[in-house]
């Protein structure tokens, strides 16, 4: 399959996304990007067994030497004590300024390493090779690094660009249904914020995509990796129309912080919060009952969860005034005036618990 080229014009760091096959054979490209030929692969216990020899093979027959840097795996390691493991590796060999960081796994890996690009020595840097479909429709792509705090996810961090992203189709063969899913979600997400053509798309190709037909897949990860890199080129640092992306993440953040980090996936807390999203839409009167199934089909026919956990609406409500968001303490949700039409704004206090008893499960 013809690799697909995706540029994301940041006026002072553009760079590419590559889609397509047997990308991390690419050396040639991979060391046009490095100042040094020095790099250090970060990965974890999962990603590493799967792809870290092949990474580092085609950066070795470059003449590129390469650290391995190993983590745990999971969403309830995404802390400062993994993101000083990735200093304290870096130190103990001596990384220099011009030394890459290469982040080679899902978004967890990808918004740790590009933290630690960011500050290691004030700033080296950084490629994404990212290996889940979450993490090559949305994460690697736009600058976004953090890591998580026990009182609100990703609340440390910083903006720091990427300078070439490489998404693997290859690597989504060895990834779990479950994990596959909840990249679905934010590829959905894409369909609901701006994009009602490729809404209609997702609805007629699900059965497909969720075959993982692969030309499908490369032609949703394209449209994705497209309508990212047109928003985030428009508002970097999400002044404005970037936090359109955030469709669902309010409540979802609230979901993963409130149930402990990893029990459900980020992308199946997204889609719930999606459902919340259009439940509290539908409250202020920009969203009928047939949009209101066509969301909850789509997301179901993509296996993800559609019921919200009952945490209790005063628990959600604590936890989404830590969101980003937050604006001299108000709370601002991303809603839908209509399907494939977001937007930014604030809901009455009885539009969130009209969505919140609609949206979750019954309390036992
Ligand atoms: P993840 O990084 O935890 O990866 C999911 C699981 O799949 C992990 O167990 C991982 O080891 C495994 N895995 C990765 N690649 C694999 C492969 N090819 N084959 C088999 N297993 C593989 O989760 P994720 O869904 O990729 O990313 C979620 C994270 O991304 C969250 O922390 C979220 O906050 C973040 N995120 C960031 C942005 C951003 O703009 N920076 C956007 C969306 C999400
Ligand atoms: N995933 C949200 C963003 O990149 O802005």
């Amino acid at each position: 399959m013809t690799t697909h080229v995706v540029r994301v014009d940041i006026d002072h760091a553009p760079y590419d996304i590559l889609i397509g096959n047997n990308l991390l054979s690419l050396g040639e490209k991979i060391a046009s990007h490095l100042p040094q030929p020095r790099a250090a692969i970060v990965t974890n216990t999962t990603v590493a067994p799967l792809y870290l020899a092949k990474l580092k093979a085609t950066l070795a027959s470059q003449g590129v030497a390469c650290q391995e840097i190993i983590l745990p795996d999971g969403e309830k390691y995404k802390t400062w004590d993994s993101l000083n493991l990735i200093m304290d590796a870096l130190l103990g060999e001596r990384a220099e300024r011009k030394t890459t960081l290469i982040a080679l796994g899902g978004g967890v890996i990808g918004d740790m390493t590009g933290f630690a690009a960011a500050i290691y020595q004030r700033g080296v840097p950084f490629i994404q090779v990212p290996t889940t479909l979450l993490a090559q429709v949305d994460s690697s792509v736009g600058g976004k690094t953090a890591i998580n705090h026990p009182l609100g996810k990703n609340m440390i961090g910083a903006f720091y660009q990427p300078r070439l992203v490489l998404a693997d189709l290859d690597t989504l063969k060895t990834l779990p249904d479950r994990e596959f899913s909840a990249g679905m979600a934010e590829v959905i997400k894409y369909g609901l914020i701006d994009d009602p053509e490729f809404l209609v798309w997702l609805e007629q190709n699900i059965d497909a995509l969720m075959l993982r037909d692969e030309s499908l897949l490369a032609q949703a990860i394209e449209r994705c990796c497209q309508n990212k890199a047109r928003i985030v080129a428009a508002d970097e640092k999400e002044t404005g129309q970037r936090a359109l992306l955030n469709l669902g993440h309010t409540f979802g953040h609230a979901i993963e912080a409130g149930l402990g980090y990893g029990a459900w996936l980020h992308g199946e807390a997204v889609a719930a919060g999606m459902v919340l999203a259009a439940y509290a839409s539908k409250e202020l009167g920009h969203l009928n009952d047939q949009d209101l199934s066509r969301v909850i089909q789509l997301l179901t026919k993509a296996k993800l969860p559609v019921v919200a956990p009952q945490l209790g609406p005063d628990c959600y409500k604590t936890l989404m005034a830590q969101d980003k968001k937050v604006d001299a303490g108000r709370i601002k949700f991303i809603l839908l005036r209509q399907l494939g039409q977001a937007y930014i704004g604030e809901l009455p206090e009885s539009a969130i618990d009209a969505a919140l008893l609609a949206g979750c499960a019954v309390a036992k």
